[in-house]
């Protein structure tokens, strides 16, 4: 079954961030904290990857788009994922995702693609939408199916895309008569499945409400301090609920009861609590990171030894694809 680069006893595991901006906490707690743990349960044969053909939606200057990559590969080091141990590459080095992704552009209809959430509130927003945007689930599909992927470590707001990697994978196998494509499962954590933001709407770049992954202790400091507490009528009881949400991602909720019964409506004082938590959490993080980015070598070596192994198995797969279409 699957072909024969799925030979390993080891379950597969991959997914991708996309270099659009620095990383925040609420891609870590979402999803790149999942990456560590899973790692080091030693369950997974892991791949992870900087999806910059998925930025380039966005990310249309070469100087950022190569910082914005360097940054989130030392990114992926400082929170503690092991070239050693994983597989860290950059999507463009993989050629055969954007090959996969056009075999399937085949096979799959527009009025499929026109469901997806991204290209709905895209078009809600009346934006001029590039066909890369458009297409965007396919070449996520490709990127999936490539690797035999079982599971897919993500937020919330990528759970359909990993449903339409298992649509496009039971489609190809059906009208090629031949399973090629494994179906992934998605791995989302319900307790952080979508972690809000400084004004309480979904914490994400676009939409300017995140606290940064390495945040400075001044920017924690600014980030907390413009967190929203009026935002609808009466707290819950002098509990701010937007400083809350933020604040269970640091410590239990057994940690903060006392805290918050303490300072009811003494919003200043539990804000200046949050910044402490932060700030101690991120500490030892972003000192790694400072120390690692001293290796002006570090981001090249990585990536440039992972491309060579994802290379390899994501051709055994591409070329087990095209076998069944008929074109070799
Ligand atoms: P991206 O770069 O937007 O986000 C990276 C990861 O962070 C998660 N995330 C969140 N989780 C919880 N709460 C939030 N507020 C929050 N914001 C972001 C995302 O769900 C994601 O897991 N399309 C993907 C990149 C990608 C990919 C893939 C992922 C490309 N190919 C293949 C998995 C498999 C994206 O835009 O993630």
């Amino acid at each position: 079954m699957f072909g024969k680069s799925s030979s390993k006893n080891k379950k597969i595991l991959l997914s991708g961030v996309k270099p659009t901006g620095q990383a925040h906490i609420g891609n870590y707690f979402g999803a790149m904290k999942q990456f560590v743990d899973l790692q080091n349960s030693g369950e997974y044969e892991c791949y992870f990857f900087i999806a910059d053909y998925h930025a380039l939606n966005l990310i249309q200057d070469p100087a950022e788009m190569r910082k914005l990559t360097e940054e989130l590969v030392l990114d992926f080091l400082a929170i503690g994922l092991d070239p050693k141990k994983v597989t860290i590459f950059k999507q463009s080095d993989i050629s055969s995702h954007t090959e996969l992704a056009w075999i399937f552009d085949t096979i799959v209809t527009m009025p499929y693609l026109m469901r997806a959430h991204a290209f709905k509130d895209a078009e809600a927003k009346d934006k001029e939408i590039n066909v890369g945007t458009f297409n965007y689930p396919v070449l996520m599909a490709a990127d999936i199916l490539l690797y035999n992927t079982d599971v897919v470590p993500v937020g919330q707001d990528q759970k359909q895309h990993v449903e339409y990697a298992r649509d496009i994978a039971l489609k190809f196998n059906h009208i090629f008569k031949k399973e090629i494509f494994k179906l992934p499962e998605p791995l989302i954590l319900n307790a952080v499945a979508t972690v809000p933001g400084i004004d309480g709407r979904k914490m994400s770049k676009s939409y300017s409400n995140t606290i940064p992954l390495f945040a400075t202790r001044e920017q924690i400091s600014k980030a907390v301090m413009s967190i929203v507490t009026d935002s609808g009528g009466p707290e819950n009881g002098g509990i701010p609920a937007n400083v809350y949400a933020i604040h269970k991602l640091f410590k239990t909720e057994a940690e903060l009861k006392p805290l918050y019964e303490a300072n009811k409506g003494k919003y200043k004082a539990l804000k200046d609590a949050l910044v402490e938590d932060i700030d101690a959490f991120i500490k030892p993080m972003r000192d790694r990171r400072a120390e690692l980015a001293k290796d002006t070598k570090i981001v090249i070596n990585v990536l440039a030894d992972a491309a060579k192994k994802a290379n390899k198995i994501a051709q055994i797969k591409l070329e087990e694809a095209k076998e069944a279409l008929g074109v070799i």
